[in-house]
């Protein structure tokens, strides 16, 4: 990569970015015991607390907890008067103590502390072995923290995204069917219910943990009339379609590569003539000069993230040979949030 254009850097500003990166590590462990001690909770039902007045309802070490409360304040996270009572900052409430709220990021934060901690311990190994630990066949809570993190997403897919494609809508309307490929908590099932109320929903996984949580939730809401989960392949659900819509959310990145091609060729076999499939995902660099491109760095560092998954964040190429030969149009793209595909295409022909 040529430095022409690049800043002059400095040795200390090359350090101070080690130590900004070292400030995030301790931030996200501060997070992830303040949602786990229930300190924002409380600190959002009682602000204006000192440290020892926190310390005392929560039944907790108080030099622990000035400790912590300190370290929030420098980070941002609360606002303390200058006697010492701590409130969360502005937003903050939404942020980490709304677990629900589309902002929230505790699930992000915690799929680092619980997992991708362990993952990047065993990586070490795997850099010799070649092992992954694949994403399916974890426990409840890394299900629903994937399920907190993408909820943003979810929304966005099913509360403007489908509806807003003239097709979909009068298709769904009518009472035809949507497939969900990958729906692991079936949060955005459950949310198209009430988007689209005539609507047939089918979601298909191959993860038994999220069919098991998902089918749970379905029932939960009442839903189990409106919304099947099927644990399989995409063929395993074509009796239920054919699909006006198909949609994944964070799901073809987590479709092993070796497959890829032919889940979404499946996906077009199964859509409607004219049907959509919407696609939510990130999109990997082509070129080195990408890989400093802010455009793509969430997805450099989520395929670092997830290594040890076995996951491979495909290319524009891919995406676009992918959604090509499984007889789409090529995709309308739009770059979202954090740095998100949405991929957009209709059913040109079966393929
Ligand atoms: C990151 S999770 C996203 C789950 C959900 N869409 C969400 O946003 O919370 C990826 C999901 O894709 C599923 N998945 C991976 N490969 C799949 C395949 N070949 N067929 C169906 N689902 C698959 C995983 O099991 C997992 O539930």
């Amino acid at each position: 990569m040529s430095n022409d254009t690049a800043p002059a850097f400095t040795v200390e500003a090359q350090a101070a970015k080690i130590f900004a990166w070292r400030r995030g590590f301790n931030a996200s462990w501060l997070i992830d015991l303040g949602i786990k001690l229930g300190l924002f909770k409380d600190l959002a039902a009682n602000p204006g607390s000192t440290a020892g007045a926190i310390a005392e309802r929560l039944q907790l070490q108080a030099h622990h907890l000035e400790i912590w409360c300190n370290t929030a304040c420098s980070f941002e996270i609360l606002d303390a008067t200058d006697d010492g009572k701590f409130s969360l900052a502005p937003f903050m409430d939404v942020v980490l103590a709304s677990p629900g709220h589309p902002r929230y990021t505790g699930g992000y934060v915690q799929l680092g502390t619980d997992y991708a901690s362990d993952d990047f311990r065993a990586l070490r190994e795997a850099f010799s072995s070649g092992e992954y630990k694949p994403f399916q066949g974890r426990d409840d809570t890394f299900s629903s923290h994937v399920s907190e993190a993408t909820l943003g997403l979810q929304l966005l897919a099913a509360r403007k995204l489908l509806p807003e494609i003239p097709f979909v809508k009068s298709a769904l309307d009518a009472g035809g069917a949507l497939l969900e490929v990958g729906p692991g908590a079936a949060r955005q099932l459950i949310m198209l219910a009430k988007v689209f109320p005539a609507a047939r929903l089918v979601g298909v996984d191959i993860d038994p943990t999220g069919v098991r949580i998902a089918r749970e939730a379905i029932a939960k809401a009442g839903l189990a009339e409106r919304i099947t989960i099927i644990e399989g392949s995409i063929d395993d659900a074509a009796s239920a379609g054919p699909f006006a819509a198909i949609v994944m959310v964070e799901v073809l990145h987590e479709i092993r590569q070796d497959w890829r091609a032919e889940v979404v060729a499946a996906c077009g076999r199964v859509t409607l003539p004219q049907g959509w499939l919407v696609v939510v995902d990130e999109t990997y660099p082509e070129t080195i000069a990408e890989l400093r491109d802010p455009a793509f760095r969430f997805a450099v560092q989520t395929g670092f993230e997830e290594l040890h998954w076995g996951n491979v964040i495909p290319t524009r190429g891919e995406q676009m040979s992918l959604f090509e030969a499984a007889g789409f149009s090529p995709p309308e793209r739009e770059l979202v949030g954090e740095g998100f595909t949405v991929l957009k295409a209709q059913r040109l022909h079966t393929p």
